[in-house]
């Protein structure tokens, strides 16, 4: 029967300003994931290296829940046998959940023969968010589904726009080794907003749009502030403000938390300024004594992808 292997990109969501509407996926880390097609309809997950916590069963499993409805929705033409190697740490804020969501609805969409546009599939990888942190929040899935600068301009009904953005816009991630949950980082975050915060956010998300589209990196550095989410996360992540600091003061056009944390972004102009942020990051985190992983890439055009 036929097997499908595929890589599913970790991605940066909210980017500063764009809580739940901005995400882009970079070109590692990210999972690979192995999906086999079986002739009994039963769903399995027979393998997972990388992760302890994730569970095999399949209706707790992420890749479980969307392989399931997918094939519910088209009465289960098949069953499948589905293998995870998670390159993407859970609870990283780095899009571990929204990788197996989103690998996972691309590469049944493939062995459905691409019944579903990337739109359609959007919602079922947010069944797969939902599962994981009680949220269907797009902006994982959708850059990872898309590829390039993803805005969700609108849940419901869903609209999603790619961005145009600068070629040698880089990204530099910074993934002290703690874990968030999503959820909890969800919780803690105030339900109202004041007008003037909301005032301030709605200005740079209009503002980092703006500077992405017509490649105004001034514009792009002067819209990456977040007063609604940041002030009060950036307290659940070990010395967050050292690492921003040693990101801007290197060339960092902005820097900010990645998703829901711990992960650290930061965009800059070209690699090279990339690595220095990256070397700056690392430097400045040395002597907390917690482990991390750092990487710099360039803001990924491709999704996921498929391997073989
Ligand atoms: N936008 C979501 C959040 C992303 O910040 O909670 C979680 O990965």
């Amino acid at each position: 029967m036929e097997t499908l292997k595929i890589f599913a990109p970790a991605t940066v969501s909210n980017v500063t300003c764009g809580f739940d509407i901005l995400g882009f996926p970079v070109e590692a880390p990210g999972d690979i994931m192995t999906f086999r097609k079986t002739e009994n309809k039963e769903i399995r997950i027979t393998r997972i290296s990388g992760a302890d916590s994730i569970p095999l069963e399949t209706n707790r499993n992420i890749a479980g829940v969307v392989s399931r409805k997918m094939l519910e929705d088209n009465n289960m033409p098949f069953g499948l046998e589905i293998e995870l190697d998670k390159g993407i740490v859970p609870g990283s804020g780095i899009g571990s959940s929204g990788a197996s969501a989103a690998g996972t609805a691309f590469a049944v969409n493939v062995l459905l023969k691409k019944k579903y546009t990337e739109k359609e599939l959007v919602p079922y990888a947010m069944l797969g968010e939902m599962s994981a942190s009680g949220t269907r929040h797009a902006d994982n899935v959708a850059p990872a589904i898309y590829g390039g600068f993803i805005l969700i301009r609108s849940y419901d009904p869903l609209d999603i726009i790619r961005l145009d953005y600068p070629d040698d816009l880089y990204c530099t991630l910074f993934h002290p080794l703690v874990e968030i949950k999503t959820r909890d980082a969800r919780d803690i975050l105030k339900k109202t907003l004041a007008l003037d915060a909301a005032i301030k956010q709605w200005g740079n998300v209009a503002g980092l749009v703006t500077g992405l589209l017509k490649k105004d990196y001034d514009l792009i550095a002067r819209s990456m502030e977040d007063v609604v989410a940041e002030p009060v996360r950036s307290l659940l992540i070990p010395d967050y403000h050292k690492l921003k600091n040693a990101a801007l003061e290197n060339g960092a056009l902005g820097c900010g938390i990645s998703g829901s944390g711990p992960s650290v972004f930061a965009l800059m102009r070209g690699e090279k300024t990339a690595e220095k942020v990256k070397n700056a990051m690392v430097k400045a985190y040395r002597d907390t004594g917690i482990d991390f992983n750092a990487y710099v890439s360039k803001i990924a055009t491709d999704g996921v992808k498929i391997i073989s």
